[in-house]
């Protein structure tokens, strides 16, 4: 099998909304449609541990991103789409990694140093207080889950570009070590995904608590809509598009002559609220059908579970050969 091989991680945590589905989950779906490609595409729970120690949340967060990602059409006949804690060679394989990372390269690590300066500002005694092994050695992890699949193309968000040079370390000083063994991965970013911003014209996103979650009720989706920032320009007024948080995100769901049909309307003048009612009916119409899958998936767990069955079974197929050669490549085999 000499096809590239593309992976991505999604860590469980919270609901996904509209800025996840635009910014990496659609991007996603359509390249695990390119015949050319092997794509791996895993719910990264052990990573979302480390941020979230109720199992409730936990478990529930596993379901909901599962079930977003099928009813958005992955199709996981062609694809690999598994559960990260369902492939035990991953953190037998971060252990190896471990033992041969720099604690030094670690301590260089975004997250961690952020966590640090968090604790600093606050003028605590310990630097590292509240800071687990798990969020120190994350960037391990993440090295293993790339590895075990040798997979050449991550598709990551400009945040995880330091967590790819890292895992090329890792690779790099394994295979100095003890022969060619992994596959040096590289990161893919693409500056032409959309970023929306949320209610508040900010960047969506979780931690600022201004979402709009891709699968919400209808009259849900409309209220949210409706609360989205503006100026105060009267309706006659010619308005700006590119500024507009309304504009942007019907720009990220519409086809091109929808998109300057609309941009021609601000030229003209359009009233907020009656671009508020377009852009909802518009989202809604699209996420509709999508929605009625979800939710029809979230009432069968079982039929969920079955897929990441399945999934596990075929990453398997890769990830138990291939630790067996890295323990083969170590010294730890059978000794007769
Ligand atoms: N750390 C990534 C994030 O927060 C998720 C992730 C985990 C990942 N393992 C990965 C991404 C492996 C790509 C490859 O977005």
């Amino acid at each position: 099998m000499n096809r590239n091989i593309v992976l991505t991680g999604i860590t469980t945590t919270g609901t996904p909304h509209i800025g996840n589905y635009v910014g990496a989950i659609r991007p996603a779906i359509d390249a695990s449609r390119n015949p050319d490609v092997l794509s791996f595409y895993f719910l990264a729970d052990y990573h979302a541990l480390i941020k979230c120690q109720d199992p409730d949340i936990l478990s529930r967060s596993t379901l909901e991103v599962a079930a977003t990602w099928l009813a958005l059409g992955l199709d996981t006949e062609t694809c690999i789409f598994y559960r990260q804690t369902d492939i035990p060679e991953i953190p037998e394989l971060t252990w190896i990694l471990t033992c041969m990372t720099a604690k030094g390269l670690m301590n260089r690590a975004h997250a961690y140093k952020a966590a640090v300066q968090e604790n600093e500002a606050i003028k605590a005694k310990d630097p590292d207080k509240g800071i687990t092994m798990g969020l120190f050695s994350y960037p391990i992890l993440m090295a293993a889950d790339i590895l075990m699949f040798k997979a050449s193309r991550i598709p990551v968000g400009k945040d995880q570009i330091q967590h790819l040079e890292m895992a090329r370390d890792i690779a790099a000083r394994f295979n100095h070590l003890y022969g060619t063994t992994f596959v040096l991965p590289e990161a893919v970013t693409d500056d032409k995904t959309a970023v929306l911003q949320g209610l508040d014209g900010r960047k969506m996103s979780k931690s600022y608590n201004n979402t709009i979650p891709l699968f919400i009720p209808e009259k849900k989706l409309r209220k949210l809509i409706m609360k989205i920032k503006t100026n105060s320009l009267p309706p006659e007024a010619p308005k700006d598009p590119e500024t507009c948080t309304l504009f942007q995100i019907f720009q990220a769901f519409a086809k091109p002559d929808e998109t300057n049909a609309l941009r021609q309307r601000y030229a003209e003048g359009i009233g907020w609220g009656e671009m508020k009612q377009y852009l909802f009916e518009y989202l809604n119409d699209h996420l509709k059908a999508p929605r009625e899958r979800y939710a029809d998936l979230i009432e069968h767990p079982q039929d969920i579970e079955k897929v990441l069955q399945e999934g596990a079974r075929k990453a398997r197929e890769y990830s138990r050969p291939f630790l067996r050669q890295i323990r083969q490549a170590i010294g730890v085999a059978a000794l007769a």
